[in-house]
């Protein structure tokens, strides 16, 4: 696995002749197997054609605050980075940006973002000299973002000198290591349920839920994203993330087989699944014929409960293990989240209001509130499932960091 893999990368590209080079930055970040949602601005689109870019990377070109549908593509872009790049940069973006004028969709993207920037300047030698880009990129230095200095060479209009954007190479490689150096999950095994169990009536039927698994492939994709080592127990049908080891199960008798003997080797376990709480008491090993109950007769169903296998994985955590539980709600979310964190011994559990418009079941969106057992309480509003899963995890490693 590269350290590309399913990471989610905006590619900034502004308007200077070397535009056409992050072409290849872009093809190569692909190839590598990172999720490339690329933004150029106005300027870049004198030097090269949104065409290329929307072929080339993961998503369409955006160039403005004002084509999406949603008013806040800047947001949705700046918080579900793993990291952005903006090659090349010009004088005037890198000033926008250290000075955080957000008056295009680009800058806005960028100060919208906690993930790892990359700035590739490339402007002429004197431009490059200049005190003020010099005392901005040092701004921007201080702040933690990452410059690739450009390299001397052949420049615009046949001069020669410092100022040439780096090589794609060069900038590929900057993004690979600041890509590991942010797999903060690297090293540390997770093991995450997804999707709603199926409780057999008969050989063809069974009671389920609307659960679609969404939330709990979007926990292990960023689990993965981040390095860590997944294993997902699932009972739907999706795309993995790229190196985990899937289990598909059906019942919740199944999950719990599963699940039981191997989560003391996770450093994080997290239960996303919408385990059933009931399931027939008896099941048909045919299937059930309508003149078997007489005119108009129906199958009397007596549901006896499952077991709650999220008791038993509190009871015997391991030391340093970090425990996650769901609580799907429709009512008083949060203080049923709580007594169920408390009687689960849960160290985090994520309250899911299930009956809100846009959240939960079957919605690529959620909107869920993060009950830690050290009394922590995160509202994190609705949102795409992969931010509410970054969230849950950036939460999982506050708790085993411990307290400040
Ligand atoms: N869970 C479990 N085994 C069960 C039922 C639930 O491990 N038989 C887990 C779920 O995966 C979830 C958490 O327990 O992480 C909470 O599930 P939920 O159905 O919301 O809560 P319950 O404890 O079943 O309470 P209630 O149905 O009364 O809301």
């Amino acid at each position: 696995m590269t350290a590309f893999q399913g990471r989610r990368i905006v590619l900034g590209v502004t308007g200077g002749i070397a535009a056409y080079k992050a072409i290849e930055v872009c093809r190569r970040l692909v190839d590598g197997g990172a999720h490339v949602s690329p933004i150029l601005t106005d300027g870049a689109l004198h030097f090269v054609g949104e065409t290329t870019f929307s072929a080339l990377a993961s998503e369409p070109v955006q160039t403005s605050l004002w084509d999406e549908e949603s008013p806040i593509p800047h947001t949705r872009l700046g918080q579900g980075a793993d990291l952005i790049v903006v090659a090349p940069a010009t004088a005037r973006s890198i000033a926008a940006y250290a000075h955080g004028l957000s008056d295009d969709l680009l800058t806005a993207t960028l100060i919208a973002t906690r993930a790892p920037v990359i700035v590739c300047p490339a402007m002429h030698t004197e431009m490059w000299e200049h005190p003020a880009v010099q005392a901005n990129l040092e701004i921007l230095r201080a702040r933690g973002v990452i410059i690739v200095p450009p390299a001397e060479g052949r420049l615009a209009g046949g001069d020669i000198g410092t100022g040439r954007l780096a090589e794609p190479s060069d900038i590929v490689a900057a993004v690979e290591q600041a890509l590991l150096a942010s797999a903060d999950l690297s090293g540390l095994r997770v093991l995450v349920t997804a999707g709603g169990t199926r409780e057999a009536i008969d050989s063809v039927r069974v009671i389920t839920n609307r659960s679609s698994g969404k939330q709990g492939y979007a926990v292990a994709e960023e689990a993965a994203s981040r390095g860590a080592t997944v294993t997902l127990v699932t009972t739907v049908d999706r795309p993995a993330p790229a190196g985990a080891t899937v289990i598909k199960v059906s019942s919740a008798a199944e999950m719990q087989a599963a699940v039981m003997p191997i989560a003391a080797d996770h450093d994080i376990v997290v239960m996303a699944a919408a385990v059933a709480d009931f399931r027939p008491v008896t099941v048909a090993g045919r299937k059930l014929k309508k003149d078997e109950f007489g005119e108009g007769g129906t199958p009397q169903i007596i549901l006896e409960p499952t077991h709650d296998f999220l008791v038993d994985l509190g009871l015997a955590k391991p030391a340093g293990q970090v425990l996650v539980g769901f609580a799907a709600e429709t009512d008083d979310v949060v203080e049923n989240a709580r007594a169920k964190l408390e009687r689960k011994r849960l160290d985090l559990i994520v309250a899911n209001d299930v009956g809100a418009a846009s959240c939960g079941f079957e919605y690529d969106t959620n909107a869920v509130v993060l009950l830690g057992a050290d009394g922590m309480h995160q509202d994190v509003p609705l949102t795409d499932k992969r931010i509410v899963a970054r969230a849950i995890l950036d939460a999982v490693m506050a708790l085993r960091a411990g307290p400040d």
